[in-house]
């Protein structure tokens, strides 16, 4: 099958194109201002802003499916850029979900936990949302667009980490980077999430396209844990030093944008529309190590261009 990647050169776009070139689909990954030298997928750069050039690039890859992971998706970013995070967040996931349905293309929008306000947890697909700051307000903009051009489209809400093609985008990475250079840290006691390992949301993503999947799914890990509790899990399975990770709450500092305290998800839907369990966040804890002592790392800051 071919399959074509917005967000190419991101965390999860960079991970799902290897993935599936991996199982045997035919990637073009689509990035902007990064590319990628010796990435075993085809790569076209491309502003998504423009959406002529941007469907120009699309038809000629003939994809079968569609998945975009591409946005402004740093949430400090976002709130200093209202503009940019409205059109790349809220805009580009109409038009193209508008363009895959024209096509007849399976379309897969990547949201975010984020959509929700923090205050009760547990969140179901059909609960209210109520976005904090200007990144959730756009991704939940993002969602409504897709959802109004194209209702047979997925949206994959999420949250993850993993190894990126810098080294420093994931959360993961982050613990590990200043554990490993000894550097002491803040790990958040009152932010909970349920964190999946990237090439586990990788996988699921290919997963619900093959199942014809379509509506709002929480893709997320079971489980929940607080982000300093993820913090010592990690320093364990690397044998670095969690003592190195102070716990403070979050609720108290000032971060910028606004941030949803707890972020737990259920997410039964996706198990029962699958017939499978979700990866745990031991499980993908394992993964996650197994992958840096692969030197799978290095693989990737191999492809920075
Ligand atoms: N990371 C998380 O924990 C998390 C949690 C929940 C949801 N999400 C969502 O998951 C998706 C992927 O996130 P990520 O962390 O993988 O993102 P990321 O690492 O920040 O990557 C963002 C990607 O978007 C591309 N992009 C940005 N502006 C563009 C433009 N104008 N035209 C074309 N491409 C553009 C970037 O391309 P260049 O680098 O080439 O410029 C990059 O490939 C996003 O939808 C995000 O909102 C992320």
């Amino acid at each position: 099958m071919r399959l074509l990647v917005t967000g190419a050169t991101g965390l999860l776009g960079l991970n799902l194109s290897l993935l599936a070139a991996r199982q045997g689909f035919q990637v073009t990954g689509l990035a902007h201002s990064r590319s990628l030298s010796g990435a075993p997928f085809e790569v076209r750069q491309v502003d998504l802003l423009d959406r002529d050039s941007a469907l120009a690039a699309i038809d000629a890859a003939r994809p079968e499916a569609i998945v975009h992971c591409a946005a402004l998706a740093s949430i400090n970013a976002a709130e200093q850029q209202p503009d940019l995070a409205w059109r790349m967040n809220a805009e580009v996931p109409g038009w193209l979900a508008a363009a895959a349905k024209q096509r007849g293309l399976p379309f897969v929008q990547v949201s975010t936990d984020a959509v929700f306000n923090g205050e009760a947890g547990g969140y179901r697909e059909e609960d209210a949302t109520d976005p904090l700051s200007v990144y959730a307000r756009t991704k939940l903009a993002g969602e409504q667009a897709v959802q109004a051009a194209n209702p047979e489209a997925v949206i994959a809400r999420t949250v993850f980490y993993g190894w990126s093609l810098s080294g420093r985008r994931s959360l993961a990475e982050f613990f590990f980077n200043q554990l490993r250079a000894g550097e002491p840290l803040k790990g958040f006691t009152d932010t909970l999430f349920c964190p999946l390992y990237v090439e586990d949301l990788a996988e699921l993503l290919l997963k619900m396209i093959a199942h014809e999947l379509s509506g709002v799914y929480h893709v997320a890990a079971p489980e929940h844990l607080s982000k300093y509790d993820f913090g010592v899990r990690i320093a364990r399975r690397f044998g670095l030093d969690a003592g190195l990770i102070a716990p403070v709450r979050a609720g108290s500092l000032d971060r910028g944008a606004a941030r949803s305290l707890n972020l737990t998800l259920d997410t039964s839907k996706l198990q029962q529309a699958l017939g499978q369990a979700l990866p745990g966040v031991d499980e993908g804890l394992e993964r996650f190590h197994g992958r840096w002592e692969a030197g799978y790392p290095q693989i990737l800051q191999g492809f920075q261009a």
